[in-house]
């Protein structure tokens, strides 16, 4: 694999929720490259945009301008099938609200991505089972997700989106829920698989607590990306 090529490519992003008065400017043109094998965190006050930026990065959520590449795909030149197809593919998400589907267990839940990509049922099952135990979670297997805590629902929703080794990984606040043991257990998980070669992670975060597990940190303020450092020294980088 060439060193430094880029997962991600970000430019002159634009978005903004409603119009007239109630007009909202979420995102003023964002410029962001993310590399191979790099966890990039997303930093900033509440309302700054990122959840928007990185629901445009998942292919969740359109730009009004500018242009996201990921994965070599640009959204913008995809139908809706080979969207859908790609998503399902090669993106593994981790949404704020966790988004687990009621009626499935724990076990199916964690299965869903595997099934869409048509493995095969107790194949899909047994790899579901072996990621709930990485996540400490192999006693609930069979519960419902309303029958979890919190911090449960939101490992699930972590195993959930690993399961089937997508290239890009990006997840809104995975540690929020979480006391600090299982927050550092779940980001060393992440981090682990991040260092997957042809692999990316985008990781939203106010907890200062995991900054450490960023190789760079975009901070956003207002729309906009106003500086990135690197996680462990804090040091300007270049975008
Ligand atoms: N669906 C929507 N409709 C209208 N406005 C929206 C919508 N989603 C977000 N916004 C607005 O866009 C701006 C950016 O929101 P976003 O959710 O991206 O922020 P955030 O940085 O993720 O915040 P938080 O840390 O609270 O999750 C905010 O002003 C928000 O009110
Ligand atoms: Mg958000």
């Amino acid at each position: 694999m060439e060193p430094n090529r880029i997962a991600v490519s970000c430019r002159g992003l634009t978005k903004s929720y409603g119009t007239g008065d109630a007009q909202t400017l979420a995102l003023r043109g964002i410029d962001l490259s993310i590399r191979y094998g790099e966890l990039l965190m997303l930093v900033g006050p509440s309302g700054s945009g990122k959840t928007t930026l990185l629901s445009i990065i998942a292919g969740i959520l359109d730009q009004d301008a500018g242009q996201c590449v990921v994965l070599d795909h640009d959204s913008r030149t995809m139908d809706a099938t080979e969207r859908a197809r790609f998503r399902g593919r090669s993106i593994g998400f981790v949404f704020q609200t966790f988004n687990l589907l009621p009626s499935l267990t724990v076990v199916e839940n964690v299965a869903v991505p595997l099934l869409i990509n048509g493995t095969p049922r107790k194949t899909a099952a047994k790899r579901a089972r072996g990621m709930l135990d990485a996540f400490d979670l192999g006693g609930r297997a069979k519960a419902l997700p309303t029958q979890l805590s919190g911090g449960q629902q939101q490992r699930v929703a972590i195993a959930r989106a690993l399961i089937h080794a997508p290239k890009l990984i990006v997840c809104d606040e995975p540690t929020s829920n979480l006391d600090h043991t299982a927050g550092h257990h779940v980001m060393e998980l992440l981090r682990r698989e991040a260092q997957v070669p042809d692999r990316a992670l985008v990781v939203v975060t106010h907890d200062s607590r995991i900054f450490e597990f960023a190789d760079r940190i975009a901070h956003m303020d207002d729309g906009r990306i106003v500086e990135v450092t690197n996680g462990t020294t804090q040091e300007a980088t270049p975008q």
